[in-house]
């Protein structure tokens, strides 16, 4: 009894977490939810009863906050390879929504928190919807954008209601300007962060959900707003974050989906599973405003593959299984019972360039990596059977080779130097307790680490320097669960290099952009022979102001 109670507050602490800035900049997704009774409005909400099929329509989140994207087009296919129907973005991505032209991939389109003062009035709502969105709609075959995104999280609890002012004004006005250029079933929504919500310490269950009380007006209106709209409420739920910000008390049974020894009651109801309960405290508190049926948005729900302990392939693959069975079982949650759950996973595919600030994880929430290839098997095309992920194709590398520690090495001291200067200019989030290469000796991180700034640096001759300690390699490096990437190719060399992938965008699951791995720190002495490409450095830069901006 004891335990169950503790468990009990366990669970509920978590589900008012709120993460530090550039943690958890999350955005949602897709409408059509579940409506209850509505029902299959949603795109893609098959009738077919057998198994899986209830998921086809699973959405995904895609961020590029990357420096080495892979073309537009290898990524739209891939999309459809996998018979991914819904998409959500981060920004109002041009190259993006023109390669989605023609396909029956329904979009949310998001304006970042940064551009929510703008729209405090009608017209310069209407000017964006115009400029952002008309073209895009007009375009031969059309893009099938079906929601804007107002903000990412702008009422996460670490903004200090920075974005209080301005985000219900800039909701209004965008939907006003959609319904007055006739783009009524073009839904605007907000995707928020689950720290909005919060079941009180002394009754710790989801049908005693409230507002969070600094925002709980605002909220209210928001929710009435949506109402006379035909909106969904869109939130963000990280079992994942339960789990990590739970440091260990957070009963790990219940970030999964595998059934629960103790089941969290609630006047009858058994939750099982951390998403089910916050789902229904934020069903109850709809329901006390008198929303029983408004649809709700799981905007972004994931589970990274590396840089915690409790991110591996192997749990990542768990929970996703977990997820996909447990919506293609079609039973709702106890409060939503007649709930398809609308669900857009985070995310897409690795990014490279996402601030470490929340974690070393940050960078690897993709259910594809860095060159567009599955990390684990999983169906989400919904149609059952042999069905899995499938890889991008015609996927262009640079050369098999890698920059390694040359074996002759005496001086520690000067090799670790070197390491620590090749890490905060590449991605070393792989080396860390319990990541995937933690297990490597000293030599082996080091090489780790050059190879990662050999590689980011698009395999520049001197960018395999390194005052000499390190040497080339075409024997793959890699041990078990450890790999050392080899960088994708560039595009070809007339075109500029791709734009800096971030750049005003508001990307997901934490931080949103920052291009941290680019700290473009300047040490001094031994590898200042390593040449930067300029086209690195802009979108290192880019990629660091977007995440000034959105933090500030
Ligand atoms: C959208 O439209 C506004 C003009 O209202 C413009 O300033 C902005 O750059 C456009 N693009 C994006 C991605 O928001
Ligand atoms: C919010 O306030 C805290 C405490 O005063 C401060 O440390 C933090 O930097 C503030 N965050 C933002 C985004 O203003
Ligand atoms: C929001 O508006 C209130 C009331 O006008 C004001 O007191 C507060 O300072 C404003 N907050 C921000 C972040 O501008
Ligand atoms: C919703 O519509 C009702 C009836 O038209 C109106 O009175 C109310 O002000 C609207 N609420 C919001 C938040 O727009
Ligand atoms: C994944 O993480 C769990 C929890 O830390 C651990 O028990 C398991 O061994 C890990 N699996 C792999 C393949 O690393
Ligand atoms: C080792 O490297 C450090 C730093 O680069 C340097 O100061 C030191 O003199 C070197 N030691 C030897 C024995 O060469
Ligand atoms: C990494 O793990 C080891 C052993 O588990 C521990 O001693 C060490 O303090 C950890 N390091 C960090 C930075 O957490
Ligand atoms: C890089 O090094 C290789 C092997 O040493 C050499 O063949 C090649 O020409 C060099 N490339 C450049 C751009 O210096």
């Amino acid at each position: 009894m004891e335990d169950a109670k503790i468990l009990v507050n366990i669970i509920l602490l978590i589900l008012g977490l709120s993460v530090p800035c550039g943690a958890r900049d999350v955005a949602a997704s897709n409408p059509t939810a579940a409506a209850p009774a509505a029902a299959a409005a949603g795109p893609a909400a098959s009738t077919d009863s057998s198994g899986l099929s209830a998921v086809a329509g699973l959405g995904v989140n895609w961020g590029t906050v990357t420096f080495h994207p892979l073309p537009t087009e290898t990524m739209v296919q891939l999309l459809r390879d996998n018979g991914i129907k819904k998409l959500k973005l981060f920004d109002v991505d041009h190259e993006i929504l023109t390669a989605l032209a023609g396909t029956d991939i329904e979009v949310m389109v998001t304006l970042s928190n940064g551009q929510l003062a703008e729209m405090g009035s009608l017209d310069s709502a209407k000017e964006w919807v115009k400029v952002n969105l008309t073209r895009y709609l007009d375009l031969k075959g059309g893009v099938n954008i079906a929601y804007v995104a107002v903000g990412n999280e702008p009422f996460l609890k670490d903004y200090n209601g920075t974005f209080d002012n301005v985000t219900f004004p800039a909701l209004k006005n965008i939907q006003n300007a959609l319904n007055a250029a006739n783009y009524n079933h073009i839904k605007a929504t907000i995707p928020i962060n689950a720290d909005v919500y919060y079941s009180p310490d002394d009754n710790p269950v989801p049908s005693a959900g409230v507002w969070r009380d600094d925002i709980a007006d605002l909220m209210d209106q928001i929710v009435a707003f949506y109402h006379n709209n035909s909106a969904p409420f869109t939130v963000n739920i990280y079992p994942f974050l339960s789990l990590y910000y739970g440091k260990g008390k957070f009963p790990v049974d219940y970030a999964f989906f595998d059934g629960n020894p103790n089941p969290l009651m609630d006047k009858g109801a058994a939750y099982t599973n951390v998403l089910d309960a916050n789902y229904d405290t934020l069903a109850s508190v709809l329901n006390k405003a008198g929303y029983k049926d408004m649809p709700i948005i799981v905007g972004e729900i994931g589970w990274p593959t590396d840089g915690d302990s409790n991110a591996n392939v192997t749990l990542a693959q768990k929970f996703y299984k977990g997820l996909v069975k447990h919506l293609a079982a079609k039973k709702g949650t106890p409060l939503r019972p007649n709930d398809q759950m609308n669900v857009y996973l985070f995310g897409l595919i690795d990014e490279e360039g996402k601030s470490i600030l929340p974690g070393d994880f940050e960078r690897h929430w993709g259910i594809f990596s860095y060159d567009g290839q599955p990390k684990f098997d999983l169906d989400i095309t919904g149609k059952g059977g042999q069905n899995t992920l499938v890889g991008a194709t015609d996927v262009k590398y640079l050369a098999k080779q890698w920059c390694v520690v040359n074996p002759s090495v005496t001086n520690k001291t000067a090799l670790e130097e070197n390491a620590d200067y090749a890490c905060q200019n590449a991605d070393c989030t792989s080396l860390g307790n319990g990541s995937s290469c933690s297990s490597l000796n000293d030599l082996g991180q080091a090489s780790y680490a050059f190879n990662s700034y050999f590689q980011n640096f698009n395999q520049q001759n001197a960018s395999c320097h390194f005052d000499g300690l390190a040497t080339l390699t075409t024997k793959d490096p890699s041990t078990g669960s450890c790999k050392f990437n080899v960088q994708l190719a560039p595009p070809p060399p007339p075109m500029a290099p791709a734009p800096a992938p971030g750049l005003d965008s508001a990307d997901g699951p934490s931080g949103s952009h920052s291009g941290s791995s680019s700290d473009h720190g300047t040490k001094s002495g031994s590898v200042q022979s390593a040449l930067v490409p300029i086209a690195t450095v802009v979108s290192l830069l880019f990629g660091l102001l977007a995440y000034l901006c959105l933090c500030a």
